[in-house]
């Protein structure tokens, strides 16, 4: 029970890795605020995990709630920016403006605002954790990629610059960079599109989810003086965004 006593805020926890990392978490004796915009699955997902679990509604790219879930929230040890994802997979010269400015205003903004918003609390608590989920797009490059990797090219950066600004202060931040993972992941990128959704992992063992979370939970348990930087994690068959092994 390492996170005994913390509070921990979870934003997109009604789905793939937020899910996993609030169950993970609270496994670990964390209280957890399940925050994403999808509340009936919060709230299902806050009965199954028991005592310490909170749903509440939370659209990241909507300044007033995300000011509303921060008046709600009485103290914070940890916040996981997970909240996020991918529309489209058309190239640059067919690009679709709303998607790329949706995926901005949810990764990047969406990220700065929760971390504006409860890092008063988070420097309250002694000893604060800001982890936030990117993508192995934040560093590398695939065609049709365009909009998703700006976006999360653009995520890693606030972070770095936000390591650099606290330095000194009780508080970590790490950066969790995945490859690929199976959750709804695809079937939001292909606009509900399952066939499109499910060809992404054909013939190949992607990460599951609890994958992710275990890594964030394992950054999240270490004592507060060691900050772990950066975790990438691929399935072993994926070498590079594009490169994938397929049976
Ligand atoms: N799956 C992968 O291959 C992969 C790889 C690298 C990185 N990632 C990143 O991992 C994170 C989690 O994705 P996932 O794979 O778990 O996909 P997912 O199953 O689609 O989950 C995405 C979560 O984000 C929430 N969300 C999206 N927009 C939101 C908004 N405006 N406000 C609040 N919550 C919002 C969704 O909840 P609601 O719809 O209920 O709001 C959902 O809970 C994302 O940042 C994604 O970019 C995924």
């Amino acid at each position: 029970m390492t996170m005994s006593g913390k509070l921990a805020v979870i934003t997109g926890a009604s789905s793939g890795i937020g899910a996993a990392t609030a169950k993970a978490l609270a496994a670990d004796g964390c209280e957890v605020v399940l925050a994403a915009r999808r509340l009936e699955r919060l709230r299902a997902l806050a009965e199954e995990i028991g005592e310490g679990a909170t749903a509440i509604g939370l659209d990241v790219t909507d300044p007033a709630s995300v000011a509303a879930l921060a008046a709600e929230v009485p103290r914070c040890d940890l916040l996981v920016n997970n909240a996020g994802g991918a529309l489209g997979l058309e190239p640059l010269r067919d690009a679709d403006e709303e998607n790329w400015r949706q995926m901005y205003e949810a990764n990047v903004m969406g990220t700065m605002r929760m971390t504006r918003a409860l890092l008063p609390a988070l420097l309250d608590s002694g000893a604060g954790h800001v982890v936030t989920v990117t993508s192995t797009t934040a560093f590398e490059a695939y065609r049709g990629g365009a909009g998703y990797m700006a976006a999360k090219h653009a995520q890693r950066a606030t972070l770095r610059a936000l390591r650099l600004e606290l330095l000194g202060e009780p508080l970590r931040i790490t950066e969790v960079a995945p490859g690929m993972v199976e959750t709804e992941f695809s079937l939001v990128r292909f606009g509900g599109d399952e066939a499109a959704a499910s060809r992404v992992y054909e013939g190949t063992e992607p990460l599951r989810a609890e994958d992710v979370a275990e890594c964030i939970r394992w950054a999240v348990a270490q004592p507060p003086r060691v900050n772990v930087d950066e975790i990438v994690v691929r399935p072993r068959a994926q070498a590079t965004a594009v490169d994938v092994h397929r049976e």
